[in-house]
């Protein structure tokens, strides 16, 4: 009885915290590359904005390895179409923050006059205050708002104490 539920547990538990494959191997991160992000969806919230295009950027790894390249103001990058323009060109952006999507119910306005802030740039006025919702699909279609990319990447880089980086 014992034995059987443990084995009934460590089947779910094998499918609920399976890793995602890696991808843009040779990043200099631990696993090689990025383990923690999501496809089709854009997971950043504005704080520090550096905006990418190509052909600086060609792909998701070249936007990863940039927020890599910022360690002190990087910790979010997406890489998706972000304006009918981009759609246009046929080539994504890359975004870079330092913030993430706030959930739905949260609401934060930063305080722009403050000499106390070091680095912020919200480049679009309507980004403050950031409104907290659900992580936003990401499109490819010209209006941006019908046809799922499932080729957009999003995820966080998380510089740890120890000097190792994750992605
Ligand atoms: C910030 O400074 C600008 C220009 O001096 C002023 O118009 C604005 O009201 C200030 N905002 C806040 C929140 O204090
Ligand atoms: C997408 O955006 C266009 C242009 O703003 C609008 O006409 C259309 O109704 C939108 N479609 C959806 C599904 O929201």
């Amino acid at each position: 009885m014992h034995i059987s539920a443990l084995f009934v547990l460590s089947g779910l538990a094998i499918g609920a915290f399976a890793s995602q494959d890696v991808i843009c191997r040779g990043l200099n991160a631990q696993d090689n590359g990025c383990i923690r992000y999501t496809r089709g969806f854009d997971v950043t919230g504005v704080v520090t904005e550096v905006d990418l295009t190509f052909p600086q950027v060609r792909d998701e790894c070249d936007c990863i390895r940039e927020c890599l390249n910022r360690p002190g103001t990087c910790a979010n990058y997406v890489w998706k179409f972000s304006t009918p323009a981009a759609v246009q060109s046929g080539h994504r952006t890359c975004t870079l923050y330092s913030n993430f999507n706030l959930p739905s119910q949260v609401v934060l306005e930063f305080d722009l006059n403050s000499t106390n802030n070091m680095n912020i740039q919200i480049l679009a006025p309507e980004n403050n205050p950031q409104m907290g919702a659900l992580v936003p699909q990401a499109f490819q279609d010209i209006n941006l708002n019908t046809t799922a990319d499932p080729d957009a990447v999003s995820g966080p880089v998380w510089v740890l104490a120890n000097g190792q980086v994750q992605c």
